[in-house]
């Protein structure tokens, strides 16, 4: 069942995802090369959640065959693609970090995602980063009464591939709002014109995951972990949306 929100239900979930992004805001600036954990990160976004009286929907998440998620956040390195569990591993000159934020608040859930550089990084890393980033917001324009879901990933799809990255297909953006998780499923690639129809009222979460390599992807040993098969590196980013009549709004930004 899809839940359609009105645009007060919109504006609370607006006010759950300022807060993911101040969280990832700090993250971010809590990135020094050589110097900060992935744990730093994840306490960073912490403070961030606890000061404004929201929790973390990841914690003790728990999908069938999988322990429960131990941490707020997720954060990913490199080939890591998603579900990176924070810990002791120190971010190095050159690398990408993935960051994953969700945030209960009042009842309301806002989830996104950003891909940051630690220090300098590789051209190629560069380009990953802006082509995931741009897919992104190609297939938010897509979100509008009218059009369907397979649009949504059919744009993300098409425009990744130009670049030659590939696009991830096990793991799917997803309904918002009222739960972390909600119909329907949106993935990153489709057919245009197919798939469920969008409405005035739904809430989106949008989150394409490109690899450099091929799209396969293996779980590491920690059970949550997820990384490409082949080693090369991935980026995500992430936005919760509502589809209104004006078209797509971004609900997980500083405004
Ligand atoms: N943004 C991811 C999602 O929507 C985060 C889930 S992470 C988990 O599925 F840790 F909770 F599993
Ligand atoms: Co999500």
């Amino acid at each position: 069942m899809i839940v359609l929100k009105t645009p007060e239900e919109i504006a609370r979930i607006r006010l759950s995802g300022r807060v993911v992004h101040e969280a990832l805001q700090a993250m971010q600036k809590a990135i020094v090369p050589g110097v900060s954990t992935t744990q730093d990160l994840e306490n960073a976004a912490i403070e961030v959640l606890t000061r404004h009286g929201a929790t973390s929907p990841f914690l003790g998440y728990k999908p069938s065959g999988h322990p429960p998620y131990p941490a707020w956040t997720c954060v990913s390195v490199n080939d890591e693609l998603v579900h990176g569990v924070p810990g002791r591993r120190v971010l190095q000159d050159g690398d990408i970090v993935s960051c994953d934020v969700g945030c209960l608040l009042n009842g309301y859930y806002g989830d996104s995602a950003w891909t940051f550089a630690v220090g300098s990084i590789s051209a190629e890393a560069e380009r990953l980063m802006r082509v995931t980033r741009e897919a992104l917001l190609r297939g938010i324009e897509q979100a509008r009464p009218g059009n369907r879901v397979g649009d949504i990933g059919s744009a993300i799809e098409r425009y990744v591939r130009k670049a030659g990255f590939s696009v991830v297909r096990e793991m799917v953006g997803h309904g918002v709002g009222k739960a972390l998780h909600e119909e329907p499923q949106v993935p990153n690639f489709g057919r245009p014109g197919t798939g469920v129809l969008l409405q005035e009222g739904m809430t989106l979460a949008i989150e394409p995951m490109v690899n450099a390599g091929g799209r396969e992807i293996r779980t590491l040993a920690d059970g949550w972990t997820i990384a490409t098969a082949d080693g090369s590196l991935s980026a995500h980013f992430e936005h919760t949306i509502a589809i209104t009549d004006k078209g797509p709004v971004i609900l997980t930004q500083g405004s």
